[in-house]
């Protein structure tokens, strides 16, 4: 069986393939999967750069998606031939959130899904949605439920909202897929026109270059006259301030990503004047994710996969995200 490794001293140069041996037949509550996809996320790519020696012999990628091949004693929940998805906390199975670090995460805290097969217990994953290939399914992992959380579980989405996705990378346009499909009004940021016009293409109903407008948070709240209900925060301390001035009066934003960097300075008082929701979160429980194959299923929404890349090729996959030229999804097909 193939899988990728992280090698020492880490980096994308000592991602390599490495011939492991078959993880053999499933035991009690366990299914083997052959995997045929993943997805990058940006978590993924962090993984790859690390340099502490216990992430070396690794096996990254937090996604998977592939079809079951074999069911052990004991598992009711899938047959043989089942398509299914990897979940992000393969412990956290329903109710409120309970794990506030990567320890348990495939790909970060163990061993991931950059690999042809595996044998796990069956919890660990869920159904596919039937109207998805692997590939599209490989995305629901991390960056469909983490959108689907935000929007969705957390914060209670309903027809005639509106919401603002900052860039157009995977979170971003999930986001923007599930809201246009659920009857929400989007405004979408990029620092390209030519995804802003991707992003109308999808749906979005107003866009903003934050490149060329960096008092966005301005233009927002101009366009919806006060404020959006909801904002997908992928950027992290750069751009805060802004969304804060983009929400209204009691919205929520919902804080995801750190791609401006893990900390920096908040404008506090803004936040409490607006009586804004602002909550951290990290992907989701099982239980949501079932939900959200339902809800794909029921709406056909098919993920934005920008470009696909074999199993051999996840260092230029990972260059090909940093170098940020993506729109929605990269994903690993093998
Ligand atoms: N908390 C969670 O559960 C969770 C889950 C998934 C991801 N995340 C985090 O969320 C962030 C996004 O993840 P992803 O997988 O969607 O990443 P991604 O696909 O790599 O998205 C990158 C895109 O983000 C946009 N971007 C970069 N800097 C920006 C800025 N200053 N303002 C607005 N947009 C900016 C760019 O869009 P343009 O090219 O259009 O400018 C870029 O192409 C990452 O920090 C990731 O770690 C968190």
């Amino acid at each position: 069986m193939k899988a990728v490794k992280l090698a020492a001293p880490g980096g994308l140069d000592h991602l390599h393939l490495a011939n492991l041996p078959d993880p053999g037949a499933p035991g009690p509550g366990e299914i083997r999967v052959r995997l045929h996809a993943s997805s990058l996320n940006y978590h993924d790519y962090l993984v790859a750069q690390r340099t502490d020696a216990k992430y070396f012999g690794r096996i990254p990628m937090a996604d998977g998606a592939g079809e079951v091949e074999a069911i052990g004693p004991d598992v009711d929940e899938f047959a043989v031939g089942d398509a299914v998805v990897s979940t992000f906390f393969p412990h956290w199975l329903d109710g409120e959130a309970q794990v506030g670090n990567f320890s348990t995460v495939p790909g970060d805290g163990v061993d991931g899904y950059a690999r042809e097969c595996v044998v796990r217990p069956a919890h660990w994953f869920t159904r596919a949605p039937k109207n998805l290939d692997h590939a599209e399914a490989a995305t629901l992992t991390t960056a469909g439920l983490t959108a689907w959380r935000a929007l969705v579980c957390d914060g209670r989405l309903k027809a005639g909202d509106t919401v603002l996705a900052l860039g157009t990378g995977g979170v971003s346009i999930f986001a923007l897929q599930l809201a246009k499909a659920m009857g929400a009004a989007v405004i979408v940021t990029s620092s390209s026109d030519e995804k802003l016009e991707r992003a109308r293409a999808l749906g979005a109903d107003h866009t903003i270059n934050y490149k060329a407008d960096p008092q966005w948070g301005d233009t927002v709240r101009r366009l919806t006259g006060g404020g959006v209900d909801h904002v997908i925060e992928v950027g992290g301390p750069a751009t805060l301030a802004q969304s804060i001035k983009a929400v209204r009066i009691a919205g929520h934003i919902s804080l995801i990503g750190v791609l401006t960097g893990g900390s920096g300075d908040i404008p506090t008082a803004a936040l409490m004047a607006k009586q804004a929701r602002l909550q951290g979160l990290i992907v989701g429980s099982r239980r949501q994710q079932q939900d959200m194959v339902r809800a794909i299923e029921a709406i056909g929404l098919r993920p934005v996969i920008d470009k696909r890349f074999g199993l051999d090729q996840l260092a230029d996959a990972f260059r090909y995200e940093a170098s940020q030229a993506h729109f929605g999804k990269i994903c690993l097909q093998f």
